[in-house]
């Protein structure tokens, strides 16, 4: 059981994507996992039972009612995270939410609101923001060796129709609806990278429908759905997202151009991210592996994980957002993936439905500060 000075936490969706954080959680000498809660109640016990938590619930309000917890982890399907997460809010408990923050521009706005009125912190766990390629990059960025950024590029490319059928809740909301229904793993780590910027407009189209379902049902998300987005500083984002196609997956593609430098994503077969930056090579325009630079630009904790974040999904993603999460909990600091930046990478998605639905018009983004 926790001590006085720690952070307790809840994590509810346990059984599923939320048992990715009890590891860390259970190592962190600041955090503890006091409190785990599904609604698959056997599988919850055994799985309470294996990592020596004590307190389970089958309803997420009896757990942030107990008083047991000072922060949750929600971790279930798209649909419940604004409900969860402004339940929690309300009680002035820290919330780290699942992507997408919001299935609705409406529940977003929601969303926004109870995050301003609570004493609680809101960070959105999007993890391929920390992925040691995308941590690269922005370092790189920041220390402004890619001049000015223009264009950036991310796709989430995962075929999951099998996966459809056994976390059914993904046919309603990722596959059931047209645009893209999924945009924070493609957009986070590229618009950390034109910092202080956000997409202002956008357009979507897509490339029709080859596939259906195991009923003979068409999806209603198109197989490859491009999105184009429009940013506030000028620059321009293309993200691709398709869960559909059949060929294998790269979640993890991403692009950067800057008047200085750019950088591509691995595609697979022996390739790996590669960059060119004017700083190390000012003759020649030549790739350079990205790895290379990592001593340069990573910061020390980064270069030396302990044994948590190496074991830990997503390249140690899992680990380290949680990490930054206690931290801004533990200093009384803004998340750095804030309610604000939650909102910039993930109402681009819910605009994107608009936009394909208009035929592929350009929309605008709202911008949640405005709320
Ligand atoms: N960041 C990532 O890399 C990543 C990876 C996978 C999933 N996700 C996100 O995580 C979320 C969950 O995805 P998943 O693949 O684990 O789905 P899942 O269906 O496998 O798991 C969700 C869990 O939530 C539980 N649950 C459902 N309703 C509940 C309720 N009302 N109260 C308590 N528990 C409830 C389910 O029993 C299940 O164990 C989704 O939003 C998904 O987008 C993110």
């Amino acid at each position: 059981m926790a001590g006085d000075d720690m952070i307790r936490f809840g994590v509810i969706g346990a059984v599923g994507r939320g048992s990715s954080f009890v590891r860390t959680l259970r190592a962190h000498p600041d955090a503890d996992l006091v409190a785990m809660c599904d609604i698959q109640e056997d599988v919850l016990a055994e799985r309470a039972a294996e990592v020596e938590v004590e307190l389970t619930f089958t309803d997420a309000e009896a757990m942030v009612d107990s008083g047991e917890i000072d922060a949750v982890i929600v971790g279930t399907p798209m649909p419940l995270h604004v409900p969860q997460s402004i339940m929690a809010l309300e009680r002035d408990l820290h919330v780290l939410s699942e992507v997408p923050a919001a299935v609705s521009i409406e529940e977003a706005r929601d969303l926004v609101l109870a995050a301003k009125a609570s004493s609680g912190s809101y960070m959105m766990a999007e993890n391929y923001c920390y992925m040691r390629p995308n941590v690269i990059v922005r370092e790189i960025v920041r220390a402004g060796l890619f001049g000015d950024v223009y264009f950036g590029e991310g796709e989430y490319v995962h075929e999951l129709k099998a996966l459809n059928e056994t976390t059914t809740w993904r046919r309603k909301w990722q596959t059931g609806i047209n645009g893209n229904t999924y945009p924070t793993h493609s957009l986070g780590p590229c618009l950390q990278w034109f910092e202080g910027q956000r997409v202002t407009s956008l357009m979507c189209s897509g490339s029709g429908h080859h596939y259906r379902d195991p009923r003979g049902d068409e999806y209603q998300l198109e197989d490859s759905v491009l999105v184009l987005c429009r940013l506030s500083g000028g620059g321009l984002i293309k993200l691709r997202l398709d869960m559909i196609s059949d060929r294998p997956h790269n979640m993890t593609y991403y692009s950067l151009q800057g008047t200085d430098g750019c950088y591509e994503a691995a595609r697979g077969l022996g390739d790996e991210p590669k960059i060119w930056l004017r700083d190390t090579n000012p003759d020649e325009m030549v790739w350079q592996p990205l790895e290379e630079l990592a001593e340069r630009f990573l910061p020390a904790h980064w270069l030396n994980p302990p044994e948590e974040a190496l074991q830990a999904g997503h390249g140690g993603g899992d680990y380290w957002e949680l990490q930054d999460f206690i931290n801004a909990i533990s200093n009384g600091s803004e998340p750095p993936i804030g309610i604000h930046h939650a909102m910039d990478m993930s109402l681009p998605g819910l605009a994107s439905q608009k936009s394909i639905a208009e035929g592929g018009t350009w929309v605008a983004v709202p911008d949640s500060r405005l709320w």
